[in-house]
């Protein structure tokens, strides 16, 4: 080691030795840190993020995102080990669903700031929403438990949630959580959706159509391209909306030369890098996911050193969850 390394390059060395030591794959979401999305042997969404857990041969798998996506990994891989190396990365939306019990994330976190009324009451359950409406299958969104996702019919992410509604035989379906999500489904298909009422506080609380007309004001030549989760409105103004990784393969073909993006901003580090003779711009520079900001170069390195924090579903719940992911997969 020379005298010159840099400590940011000490951290990475020690993490592709222990990479190698102990059989390890590191998996990071399109929103982590620059530096863990480098050291990342597949950066992705959710659904290539899951497809790669699925097949790998790898003793190790290092989730560099939230918690619903270790335990997704859990899930498709129980018999390797999963390891989150921030245990306190959750998903506000996600908790926005319970099995039983009240919302984990409470609404009144939430509506002093949006000002939002929920549809349904904290204490509105999952097994409320299936008694309310029997028969209708649900569909979970992958930003969900996996306690949730044992109580669901099918998963779907945000790149495709409208072939997993069209695929159901039902002409009514459940999804959960996302309003915003649903929102885009109901207007790409025939179904009826009944939705839950959550949402991704980055992609809805930070948003509105004056934060688009003020970005286009400022980048008249660019295209917007937006996540699902935005709400419609947004969504209603955008040239397209796609997937975190939908997004980098848009941006990548177009021919035009600057973008605003309307997701969480760690993914503009891939985008720059994909596509270095072109411009993105943050729709609304307050898109931060704090949770998945947690996790830093140093946590996948204790995470490694410590084999912490492994992710385990256990078997009552992985069984009938992976049942619903594998439903998922299945489709092309
Ligand atoms: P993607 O599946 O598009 O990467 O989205 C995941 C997510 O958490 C969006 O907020
Ligand atoms: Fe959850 Fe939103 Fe963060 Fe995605 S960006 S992990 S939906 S809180």
């Amino acid at each position: 080691m020379t005298a010159e390394k840099t400590d940011i390059a000490v951290v990475r060395d020690k993490i592709l030795k222990l990479k190698k030591d102990l059989n390890a794959i590191i998996l990071a979401h399109n929103y982590q840190r620059p530096e863990v999305q480098d050291i990342a042997d597949i950066t992705g969404d959710s659904l290539e993020l899951s497809r790669a857990a699925a097949k790998t041969d790898y003793a190790v798998i290092v989730f560099c995102g939230v918690h619903f996506m270790a335990e997704s990994a859990s899930i498709l891989s129980p018999d390797k080990t999963v390891l989150l190396p921030e245990l306190g990365a959750g998903c506000p939306m996600a908790d926005m669903v319970t099995v039983t019990g009240p919302r984990k994330t409470k609404r009144e976190l939430y509506t002093d700031v949006l000002g939002i009324t929920f549809a349904f009451a904290d204490e509105f359950t999952l097994l409320d929403m299936k008694k309310k409406y029997p028969g209708v299958p649900v569909v979970a969104y992958v930003n969900t438990s996996a306690a949730v996702k044992a109580e669901s019919d099918i998963c779907c992410t945000s790149s495709n949630v409208v072939k997993v509604v069209n695929s159901l035989r039902e002409d009514t379906v459940i999804c959960i959580p996302d309003r915003n999500l649903s929102a885009y489904a109901a207007k790409r298909t025939t179904k009826k959706i009944i939705s839950w009422d959550g949402f991704c506080n980055v992609h809805h609380a930070h948003l509105d159509v004056e934060d688009v007309k003020q970005a286009k004001a400022e980048h008249p030549d660019a295209v917007l391209v937006v996540h699902p989760e935005c709400p419609p409105e947004v969504q209603d103004m955008a040239d397209e909306i796609t997937s975190t990784s939908g997004m980098l393969r848009f941006c990548k073909e177009s021919n035009h030369k600057e973008f605003i993006i309307g997701t969480e901003e760690g993914i503009l580090h891939r985008l720059r890098k994909d596509s270095p003779g072109k411009q993105f711009y943050i729709l609304n520079r307050e898109m931060v996911c704090p949770n998945m900001k947690r996790t830093k170069l140093t946590s996948v390195l204790t995470a490694m050193e410590k084999m912490q924090y492994v992710i385990k579903v256990p078997e009552n719940i992985r069984v009938p969850a992976k049942r619903a992911l594998d439903r998922m997969l299945e489709i092309k």
